[in-house]
């Protein structure tokens, strides 16, 4: 997850273990480093946080060298552990590499290699590239045009950064979609996933594109495309202080966050839907046989992975006919819930520690039922005691408060939905080819929505004195309606209820009253318009009573725009895709309703962002 490379003047390993903790707050589960001295190649690596490397350094000192290179890892193929952790070496321990992404065409690779004599002794994609690189290098003996041989033959997002020991001078990276950075010093060069493993070193940097190659030496950097031809990049002085360096300059992890959805989005979707729209999940080893006998599907989830869990009943109940209930985890095993073999437990949790959840998990096994986890932290403990498991990739969520978490479990739900509905064969089948077209372009609907975030900022901030808001929604738009109201409680400490709209006759309203804010989120008048109709009254019952409306409404929607005292218009998308665009405007609302109240943003209070007590 963090990377580190250094040619020039001062210790190699010094320069790598100090971008290493400034890349800390990336999150990571092992750690490594590699330098290059004496003609030789020298990598220590180690499972858990830096200290444990270090540690092992301390035991084991490595030579200082002038060249070296270091990760941060975490894990997404193989857990956590010394072995998994980068570099990874080729057979004749010459060529180091770390890695950031995903190569998913691993597979086919590693038994290529396995034909040609190779020996690979983890379980990680990223071995793979070592090897090649170390045959490729056998025969041209330049590892720039080594990396660029192999880049052309990989499939899937990676960052590679590799030394090798028969060119001593050199640090060669690769990039496709996670970022890779440039340092500029005088007499050396780094090499970084972001600016706050060097600034300490130089303020003067280069971004690498897509699909480029770089070579570094003390004097100079090359960079050219994965075909050799030479390639744009930009230079740019960084005016970041060290601290807002490690969140990317935003001022809070949360704002980051927020702003990386479209990507992780994407990360979740990568490699699990093949070019004819049908899902890809063979990694959930539980066989299809036992997914086609599945009667009942339960969903255990606490907080924010809750709510996900709520939107999957209605999308699995819809694309399965399968019954499913969402429950939270910690009251799930207390009322002694009916399960058995046939039942499908989901289990979701971004930590893969929540207590309650695997208490939950736990008590469901020793029922019979199968266990699938959807979680974004690898080798934790929700997934290894589960049957199967599906990630997230996410990439690591700092921030107290969960958002790109949310939007991947979503996805993942999603994903798990439509497949067993695909496994299962229903009547839905048209429909699910063409959600499942609708959802890759969900990545770009969710970068929309960020990029018209300035009018909620600003109603946010008007209402910093109130010390209420509601929140309503019906259908897929009543969890969303609690996730809203649950950020702002998070947050801002300020009183937020979610409500389903039609129980607000039952009760809620009687707490309107003049200038109240509630928040509506309105379900797309395409579709199930007869949902969207029932909501319109609500929200005139609501206005009628004093409320201050403000209505979450899909682009074109001209039915609500009446009654709306501040409208916020999304992307189109199908009804029970919508959360993933509804949700984002919640979360910026209630982060900079914080903000404006002086709430400290990524650490809430009294809250925990993994809690794992019961
Ligand atoms: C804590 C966090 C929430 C999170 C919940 C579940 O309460 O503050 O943000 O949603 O735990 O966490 P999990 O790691 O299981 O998703």
């Amino acid at each position: 997850c963090g990377i580190v490379g250094y040619v020039g003047g001062q210790c190699a390993l010094d320069v790598v273990l100090a971008g290493l903790k400034r890349l800390e707050y990336r999150g990571y589960d092992s750690a490594g480093a590699a330098v290059l001295a004496d003609g030789g190649l020298a990598a220590a690596k180690k499972a858990g946080k830096l200290a444990n490397l270090e540690k092992e350094l301390a035991e084991r000192p490595l030579p200082s060298g002038p060249t070296g290179i270091g990760h941060t890892r975490w894990a997404t193929h193989g857990g956590p552990t010394d072995a998994n952790a980068h570099p990874h070496l080729d057979n004749a321990g010459r060529v180091a590499v770390v890695h950031n992404g995903i190569i998913e065409n691993f597979a086919g690779l590693r038994a290529e290699l396995a034909e040609r004599g190779h020996t690979l002794g983890s379980e990680t994609d990223t071995e793979v590239v070592a090897h090649l690189l170390a045959e490729a290098f056998s025969s041209c003996g330049d590892l720039a045009e080594s990396m660029r041989q192999v880049c052309r033959r990989l499939e899937g997002a990676f960052t590679l950064v590799a030394v090798h020991a028969d060119d001593p001078d050199v640090v060669v990276g690769a990039r496709r979609n996670s970022p890779l950075v440039v340092g500029v010093g005088d007499g050396e060069h780094f090499l970084a996933s972001d600016v706050a493993a060097f600034i300490a070193h130089t303020r003067e940097a280069i971004e690498l594109g897509q699909d480029q190659v770089v070579e570094l030496r003390r004097d100079g950097v090359t960079v050219t495309d994965f075909d050799g031809a030479p390639a744009d990049v930009r230079a740019y002085h960084v005016d970041w202080d060290a601290s807002a360096a490690e969140k990317g300059g935003y001022d809070y992890f949360m704002l980051k966050e927020i702003a990386e959805q479209p990507k992780a989005v994407a990360d979740t979707l990568l490699g699990r839907i093949d070019a004819s729209g049908a899902l890809l999940l063979d990694e959930v080893r539980i066989p299809a046989s036992v997914l086609r006998e599945v009667d009942k599907v339960v969903i255990v989830a606490c907080g924010t992975a809750y709510h996900a869990g709520m939107i999957a009943k209605y999308a699995i109940e819809h694309w399965t006919r399968v019954p499913c209930e969402t429950e939270l985890a910690s009251e799930f095993r207390y009322r002694d819930p009916i399960l058995d073999q046939r039942t499908l437990v989901i289990a979701i949790s971004q930590s893969g520690e929540t207590m309650d959840t695997l208490m939950a998990l736990r008590h469901a096994r020793e029922q019979g039922a199968k266990v699938l986890a959807i979680c974004n932290t690898n080798g934790s403990t929700i997934p290894r005691e589960s049957d199967a498991v599906l990630y997230t990739h996410a990439g690591p969520e700092v921030a107290v408060a969960s958002t790109k978490a949310f939007l991947t479990q979503l996805v993942a739900c999603y994903l798990v939905a439509l497949y067993l509905g695909q496994v299962r064969g229903t009547k839905w089948g048209d429909e699910i080819v063409s959600v499942v077209h609708e959802l890759s372009a969900i990545a770009t609907q969710v970068e929309e929505v960020l990029e018209t975030m300035e009018p909620v900022r600003e109603l946010a901030r008007s209402l910093a004195g109130k010390n209420t808001v509601l929140f309503l929604g019906r259908h897929v738009g009543y969890p969303v309606a609690l996730e809203g109201a649950l950020k702002l409680k998070e947050l801002a400490y300020m009183h937020a209820e979610g409500f389903a709209a039609g129980e607000l006759k039952h009760g809620p309203i009687a707490l309107i009253e003049d200038d109240l804010p509630v928040v509506v989120v309105v379900p797309s008048p395409r579709g199930r318009s007869v949902l969207h109709d029932k909501i319109v009254s609500n929200i005139q019952e609501i206005r009628a009573r004093g409320a201050r409306t403000i209505v979450i409404a899909e682009r074109g929607d001209e039915a609500v725009r009446p009654y709306a005292d501040h409208l916020i218009e999304i992307p189109a998308t199908p009804v029970l895709l919508q959360p993933l665009v509804a949700t984002v405007p919640l979360q910026v609302f209630a982060c900079e309703l914080a903000t404006a109240r002086g709430n400290e943003v990524d650490q809430p209070r009294n809250l925990a962002k993994s809690v794992t007590v019961e």
